[in-house]
């Protein structure tokens, strides 16, 4: 496979990270996910502005986008498959291990690849998937989409322990998101998802669906919502470049709806579908 490493693009098998990269000793980075439909970037601008808050956010300047870009369109070229989607991560570069930035000029390091995505499992779209809640312990700036993702990890495996798909994370009782993606209820026909706020990654899945969701004139508001709403709610699904949107049928035991895929939640992945070309 082609990757595209500091610049270049080259074969797997010549990409040499150091083990004093920031990424390996301190988690010190940030990356994208950002999904190939039919051989095109899906929102490639809006990815990038993200990557550009989160390289503030960790206060890491000097990255040449227009080259990331540049790159990145390279690799598609290569890709031989209509879907998939591609990887970036940017780490603070190699330095000899010490908690202070390293010196001005250390090169931060930049890998970025393709991969076919795996094939949609139309019955959890239907069926939905079964999800349990969890206390929201990352720390307070998840707006950053930093690579240092333990808490996810983490959660994530004690809901594949318990056989369920993901864990949503609740702080102080309101409902963030989950693992890997965001979280929006539907009741009443009334559409909800977290406000953006720093507890909470601001997907582009989610802000195409805002869009969406006005254009068909389904009423959404922004706002925190409560384990219980999540429970009570009509509908439930999860939404991100990865996820797209999946219906969650199950939260910690409880019956969501009519336990399978609401009516909402199908159209909205219609449109998503359908903006993705
Ligand atoms: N995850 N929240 C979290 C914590 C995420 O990690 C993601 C994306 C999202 C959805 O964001 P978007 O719609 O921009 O993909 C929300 C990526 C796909 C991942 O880690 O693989």
């Amino acid at each position: 496979m082609q990757v595209y490493w500091n610049g270049s693009l080259v074969d797997e098998s010549a990409v040499r990270i150091s083990f004093d990269d920031r990424g390996f000793l301190f988690g010190d980075g940030v990356y994208e996910v950002v999904r190939v439909y039919h051989h095109q970037f899906f929102e490639w601008s809006r990815h990038m502005a993200r990557l550009e808050r989160s390289l503030r956010g960790i206060a890491l300047p000097g990255v040449d986008l227009a080259a990331i870009t540049q790159g990145a369109d390279r690799l598609l070229e290569q890709f031989p498959e209509a879907d998939g989607a591609l990887y970036l991560e940017i780490t603070r570069g190699a330095y000899p291990r010490a908690h202070a930035f390293p010196p001005d000029g250390t090169k931060p390091t930049v890998l970025m690849w393709i991969r076919p995505v795996p094939a949609r499992n139309m019955d959890a779209w239907h069926d939905g998937v079964s999800v349990m809640t969890t206390y929201d312990d990352r720390w307070a700036k998840v707006w950053i989409k930093t690579i240092g993702l333990l808490p996810n990890v983490l959660a994530k495996e004690q809901a594949h322990r318990q056989g369920l798909f993901d864990a949503i994370f609740v702080r102080d009782g309101m409902v963030t998101e989950a693992t890997s993606s965001n979280v929006f209820i539907a009741q009443n026909g009334q559409l909800m998802t977290a406000p953006v706020t720093n507890y909470i990654l601001p997907g582009i899945t989610r802000e195409v669906l805002l869009e969406e969701a006005q254009r068909l004139q389904l009423p959404v508001v922004q706002q925190p919502f409560s384990v219980e709403a999540l429970k009570a709610a009509d509908e439930v699904f999860l939404t991100g470049t990865t996820t797209e949107v999946l219906p969650v049928t199950k939260v910690d035991g409880h019956l969501i709806g009519t336990g399978h895929a609401g009516p909402i939640a199908r159209m909205l992945l219609d449109a998503l579908w359908s903006r993705a070309g």
